[in-house]
């Protein structure tokens, strides 16, 4: 399986490990940078990510930034992105089963590197639910109001 991830500067770190930890786990990366701890803007980051997870070039992305809300702000405005911040394997799992997420956002300044990895593993290794969540994820458009 291959995984789009992507992080700004706050984040870098978190996705040099986390790198390592997929790689070891047997998945494909396509990392699309930031490539150092230099300030950047993350909605660059996150709209590559997106972008590769709609055009089916990754299965899922897995964005990172200091809280994870940027990320998933700038991610969820591409039509087909269901990003998701999760904190804890508990949300990861829900976010799965229930919303069927594609993106994880994670908050590099929020949890500690075991943390993240439990959540990353979780949200993996978890299936969407289908059924009535279907029907709710189908309502789930971009408004003009
Ligand atoms: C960068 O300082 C920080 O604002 C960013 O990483 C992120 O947390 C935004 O949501």
């Amino acid at each position: 399986m291959k995984i789009a991830i992507a992080s700004d500067h706050a984040g870098f770190k978190v996705k040099e490990k986390l790198k390592k930890f997929l790689t070891r786990m047997g998945y494909e990366i396509k990392d699309f940078g930031t490539f150092s701890e230099e300030s950047c803007d993350y909605p660059d980051f996150a709209i590559k990510v997106a972008e590769a997870v709609v055009n089916r070039k990754a299965e899922n992305g897995i964005l990172i930034c200091g809280t994870g809300i940027g990320m998933s702000i700038a991610a969820n405005k591409v039509k087909g992105i269901r990003a998701a911040v999760c904190w804890n394997e508990e949300t990861a799992k829900l976010s799965r089963k229930h919303n069927n997420a594609n993106i994880l956002c994670l908050g590099a300044r929020m949890l500690n590197i075991d943390e993240i990895e439990r959540i990353v593993k979780a949200w993996l290794s978890t299936n969407f639910e289908g059924g009535r969540h279907e029907k709710r994820i189908s309502k789930i458009h971009a408004y003009e109001i």
